[in-house]
């Protein structure tokens, strides 16, 4: 029951509405003229999304010894014969455009001792192609984009608000397929506001959370995939879950990546007796693509009974080591792992989300005036696994596509219409948390027994009949409480693990990221996982 000494909710009324402050959201806000009043919204901090953590870098053709063309080649072979090839090329192209806006913004990327951009490699890169700010990129990315628009009179960043689902006309029972906004959570006085705007664009990451180990941060409960979904936008190829190979194994070391960049610069897998292993597995070795390597490590633990396995760069000089991996030299050190003379112990980790919410060229989604970009979305670059620092120039081009499109249009499309405020009337503040956190927990262990790098239909069988209770019982808590960022991840992360396990069973061959033991083979033609909301049914084994 609402109090009567409760705030009245608020509402507020934008050009356009970014929920999300990460690479994606913050290039699109920074692309947009100065005259459309714009919020950003993000759950934690403005800087608590993925970006924050990525090291190694962005994917780039800035060698004139490279091309377009070989980096479109890298990224097809490591897709798995399922990228969409118009969207590789269209991607790659723009890159270059997309580095120089970044730059201009005031990056700072580690650079040769003559000034020229120092590139790096990563797996499945056929030559240097990486820029990087030394270990960790993704600190100077979001530092840099949150600075920049912090200066723009014309951008409201609001930290501590959680999207609960988006406004559509549909929703409002209005003629139309237009989006009208969103409902979100203020996490301050834990009220849900109205937040309309003539434009919204989702940039809420990925959805890696859904498993129990993983590289990525808290918030990663694919919560964009699940409004999205809700509102009624196909979401393809949630079956292609990206684990990185090299997340450190500690007790006390909470999702922290090793970054492939290691492996460029010449660091060796390594089995617990000291020996290599990854030229049984890819005559690339330790620079195959990831899913290889993931399943290759993944294999050999389960055939030694290990734990971890080991990731060994102290053959080099420990001022090349400092020099290139800063971070990870004083992180591991924290743990009594000096990587300039002992190897790190290293463990596979759910890392990258491939699929998502489908999307155009333009970023535009399925409804009218909502648009997707970066790890939410889904564009077809990716296939059936990302090419490793693929993802953050997607979030750049997507994101500058998505701001071009929206200043086109912006002039044509009316203000939204009236939405009613979040009615909290039949709801009461819950008394057994337990249930969410018994449910999360429960979840992110049957999806990395079940779900994880390699499956069988009986697994997916087994994990879909117990996301199927949980998503039963989710229901029944959301009727009933307050929501709370909890409840709402946990009904989103629900809602992506179903998705997830229905794209797998839907997915009759072994292709990139998706390996089964029940279709170990490859079918002749590749095909993309399109689940549509209106006709959605759980697939047949
Ligand atoms: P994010 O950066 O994840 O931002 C999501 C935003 O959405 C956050 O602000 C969050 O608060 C907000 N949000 C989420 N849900 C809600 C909600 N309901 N309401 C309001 N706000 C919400 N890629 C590369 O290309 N190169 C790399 O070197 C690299 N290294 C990586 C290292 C690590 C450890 C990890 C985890 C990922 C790495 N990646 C890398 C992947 C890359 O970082 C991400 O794909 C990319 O940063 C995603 O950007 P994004 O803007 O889409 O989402
Ligand atoms: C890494 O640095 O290994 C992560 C790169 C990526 O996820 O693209």
């Amino acid at each position: 029951m609402a109090c009567d000494n409760d705030p009245m909710p608020q509402s507020y009324e934008y050009d356009v509405l970014i929920i999300g402050s990460g690479a994606a959201g913050l290039t699109v806000a920074l692309n947009l003229p100065e005259h459309l009043k714009i919020c950003v919204v993000s759950k934690a901090d403005i800087s608590s999304g993925a970006t924050l953590w990525a090291q190694g870098g962005i994917a780039a053709v800035l060698d004139d010894q490279d091309s377009t063309e070989n980096h479109v080649q890298d990224t097809l072979a490591a897709g798995g014969g399922l990228c969409n090839e118009k969207a590789v090329r269209f991607t790659v192209e723009n890159s270059k455009e997309s580095i120089k806006w970044l730059i201009g913004t005031g990056v700072n990327f580690t650079r040769d001792t003559d000034a020229q951009l120092h590139l790096t490699r990563e797996g499945g890169h056929s030559h240097r192609r990486i820029i990087h700010a030394a270990d960790a990129t993704g600190y100077a990315v979001s530092t840099t984009l949150t600075a920049q628009a912090q200066a723009r009179p014309n951008i409201e960043l609001r930290s501590g608000r959680v999207a609960v689902d988006l406004i559509t006309n549909r929703k409002l029972a209005l003629p139309g397929n237009r989006c009208v906004g969103a409902y979100i959570l203020n996490l301050e006085d834990n009220h849900v506001e109205l937040f309309r705007a003539r434009f919204t664009v989702i940039a809420t990451g990925g959805a890696s959370k859904a498993y129990r180990y993983t590289t990525n941060p808290d918030g990663a409960s694919g919560d964009g995939i699940a409004m999205a979904w809700r509102a009624g936008c196909r979401v393809a190829d949630m079956e292609f879950n990206q684990f990185h190979p090299t997340c450190l194994y500690h007790p006390h070391a909470k999702s922290f990546l090793i970054t492939e960049a290691v492996r460029g610069e010449g660091g060796l897998l390594k089995l617990p007796d000291g020996s290599r292993f990854m030229d049984r597995f890819d005559k690339r070795g330790e620079l195959a693509p990831r899913d290889i390597v993931a399943r290759a490590i993944d294999h050999e633990m389960k055939r030694l009974g290990a734990d971890h396995l080991y990731l060994d760069i102290s053959h080099k000089s420990a001022e090349f080591i400092r020099h290139h991996f800063p971070t990870i030299y004083e992180k591991c050190l924290e743990f009594g792992i000096d990587i300039t003379r002992e190897p790190i112990p290293v463990v596979p980790a759910a890392h990258y989300t491939c699929g998502g919410v489908v999307s155009d060229e333009r970023a535009r989604t399925d409804i009218n005036q909502l648009y997707v970009v970066g790890e939410a979305g889904f564009t077809g670059l990716h296939g059936a696994n990302r090419m490793a620092s693929n993802s953050l120039l997607e979030c750049l081009v997507y994101g500058r596509a998505a701001a071009a499109d929206i200043t086109r249009r912006e002039a044509d499309i009316p203000p939204p219409p009236d939405a009613p405020a979040w009615d909290e009337s039949q709801v009461r503040d819950s008394d057994e948390d337990v249930v969410i956190s018994h449910n999360w927990d429960e979840l992110r262990h049957f999806m990395w027994d079940y779900v994880g790098i390699v499956r069988t239909t009986k697994r997916l069988q087994r994990a879909k009949h117990r996301v199927d209770l949980l998503a039963a019982e989710i229901s029944e808590f959301y009727s009933n409480y307050r929501v709370t960022n909890d409840l709402l991840e946990l009904r989103n992360l629900v809602t992506v693990s179903d998705l997830i396990i229905c794209s797998a069973l839907q997915r009759k061959e072994s292709r990139g990221l998706h390996y089964t033991l029940d279709y170990p083979g490859l079918l002749h033609e590749a095909r993309d996982t399109v689940l549509i909301p209106t006709t959605y049914r759980t697939p047949s084994p």
